[in-house]
């Protein structure tokens, strides 16, 4: 199995709080523009670095969450499910996503359902983990559904703290997962417990770091640093994690995951000499 992954990332130039839709978010807490474009770049080298490939879409001013690129849809095979969000502040960000996609020579559909992309349509091996609850909206299940023709789980996800799937839950391998059982249903929780009775289980002080919100490759794990219990649990699986600092991104509710949009199947030749 390759490692070597293609990825989506929006630089943060127009990062802000100025809103809060979600228990993380303080408009009035400062924010420092310049460390989160640091951060973030410190992110975008580590995948260069891993081997992964980086796609870059340009920032645009008036959406300062659009850094949180695995928003901005979900790709499966080349196929590209276009995300409509639930707030207002961030709706312009899915037709920018989805006219990326377009340009750059994928099949594109747009939303009918609200969705948040990947921050709640996780493809785990064959099928998709799909949380609903606080942003994405059951509809949008059946339609990833039958877009991907891939069977859809729907997870429902109960605390605020952890308003997309990505926030509780890390897709591992093909075959794993780890995730905090707190930020799930008691039904999603036994789903979950029969789907990966392997499961790492991320402590509460993990959770509430955002450390859940990682990104394997199926053997390295790039994670909050912040969460060292979950890290010394992965290494103890034989994942090999590695920390970032995503401190400022913390602020808006983001984390590595959050940046990073993954872009699965055919990806048009030509798009390869803008990398
Ligand atoms: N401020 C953003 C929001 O609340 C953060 C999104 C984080 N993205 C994610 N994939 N969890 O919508």
């Amino acid at each position: 199995m390759t490692m070597s992954r293609r990825y989506l990332m929006c630089r943060p130039t127009y990062f802000a709080v100025d809103y809060a839709i979600n228990p993380w978010m303080d408009p009035a807490a400062p924010v420092d523009v310049d460390r989160a474009v640091a951060q973030w770049t410190t992110l975008y080298e580590l995948y260069r670095s891993l081997g992964h490939t980086v796609e870059l879409i340009d920032p645009v001013p008036g959406l300062p969450d659009m850094v949180f690129a695995a928003n901005g849809a979900t790709v499966v095979d080349g196929r590209v499910y276009g995300a409509q969000f639930r707030h207002p502040e961030r709706a312009d960000e899915g037709p920018a996503y989805l006219e990326w996609f377009a340009r750059n020579g994928f099949e594109v559909h747009a939303a009918k359902s609200v969705n948040e992309g990947e921050g709640d349509l996780l493809l785990a091996g064959e099928w998709i983990l799909a949380g609903t609850g606080l942003r994405t909206e059951l509809a949008a299940h059946a339609e990833a559904q039958e877009l991907f023709g891939r069977p859809v789980l729907t997870l429902q996800l109960v605390d605020p703290r952890y308003y997309h799937l990505d926030t509780a839950l890390t897709v591992l391998s093909p075959d794993n997962v780890a995730y905090f059982p707190g930020a799930f249903s008691p039904g999603s929780q036994e789903v979950l417990r029969r789907l990966y009775p392997d499961a790492v289980l991320a402590t509460a002080q993990d959770a509430a770091v955002l450390g859940l919100n990682a990104v394997s490759d199926g053997h390295r794990v790039v994670l909050p640093s912040a969460a060292t219990r979950l890290a010394e649990q992965l290494a103890s699986k034989g994942f090999a994690p590695i920390p970032v600092d995503v401190s400022e991104l913390h602020l808006a509710g983001g984390g590595p995951k959050c940046c990073t949009l993954e872009i699965r199947g055919s990806l048009s030749e030509r798009s390869e000499e803008t990398v």
